[in-house]
């Protein structure tokens, strides 16, 4: 009998009823390591509470991703601010990010504030047009893809290829414009890493070309 079958855990038989899994476990414990291993998230969670975190991708892996790969830099550039948590994690790695959102959150200034952190930029845009404005006379080197997956991914990569370093968002088969994108790009350029980041690195050297055989 599988566990599904017993009438005491069948979510099915019982409608109301809360359940746990190991899975759930896993998550949980992965997400208290995150905040609980940066400062920084740690003080936004003792002043604004476990609520300004949801929908955030800093649970994904994002630090992880930026150490592992070394990614660092003078500019980054994020589609995608809510909260303005990621653009935390990106302000350590980089001396300026500028991040846009058609969502105008006010908890992001808040955030900031109380961290201290001053060379994070925050740009409240209403249409895709306005990406492009605030990169205008822009060197970056590097961007961050959370905005809008399933409309605009295609158009947010041809606005920020020319930086040669970009991290892509829920790159998984389910989000077919994030994961067709990143499939199309040579394979030896893309780092998969957490829980649907994809990062792609135009400087990242091929194979090495394999031995003649002699003989
Ligand atoms: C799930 S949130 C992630 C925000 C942040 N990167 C994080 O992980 O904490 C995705 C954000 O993309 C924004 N967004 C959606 N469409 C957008 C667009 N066309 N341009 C800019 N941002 C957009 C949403 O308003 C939302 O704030």
């Amino acid at each position: 009998m599988s566990d599904l079958d017993d009438p005491v855990t069948d979510p099915v038989t019982i409608p109301n009823i809360e359940y746990w899994t190991r899975a759930m476990e896993k998550q949980v414990g992965a997400r208290i390591d995150i905040v609980m291993g940066n400062p920084l998230l740690l003080s936004v969670y003792q002043k604004f509470g476990a609520g300004v975190f949801r929908r955030s991708s800093v649970f994904h892996g994002l630090e992880r991703i930026l150490r592992d790969n070394a990614v660092r830099g003078k500019c980054a550039f994020e589609i995608g601010t809510w909260n303005g948590l990621t653009a935390v994690i990106l302000s350590q790695f980089f001396d300026e990010v500028i991040t846009v959102d058609i969502a105008h959150n006010a908890a992001k200034h808040a955030i900031l504030q109380h961290l201290g952190i001053t060379n994070v930029r925050c740009v409240d845009i209403s249409e895709n047009a306005e990406k492009a404005m605030a990169l205008k006379g822009i060197k970056i080197d590097f961007a961050y893809l959370d905005g809008n997956h399933a409309e605009d991914t295609e158009s947010d990569f041809d606005l920020v290829r020319r930086c040669g370093r970009v991290l892509f968002h829920e790159c998984w088969p389910f989000q077919s414009p994030v994961w067709e994108l990143v499939r199309s790009l040579p394979y030896h350029q893309v780092v998969y890493s957490g829980a649907g980041l994809a990062l792609w690195d135009k400087f990242r050297p091929g194979p090495e070309p394999l031995e003649p055989r002699n003989g």
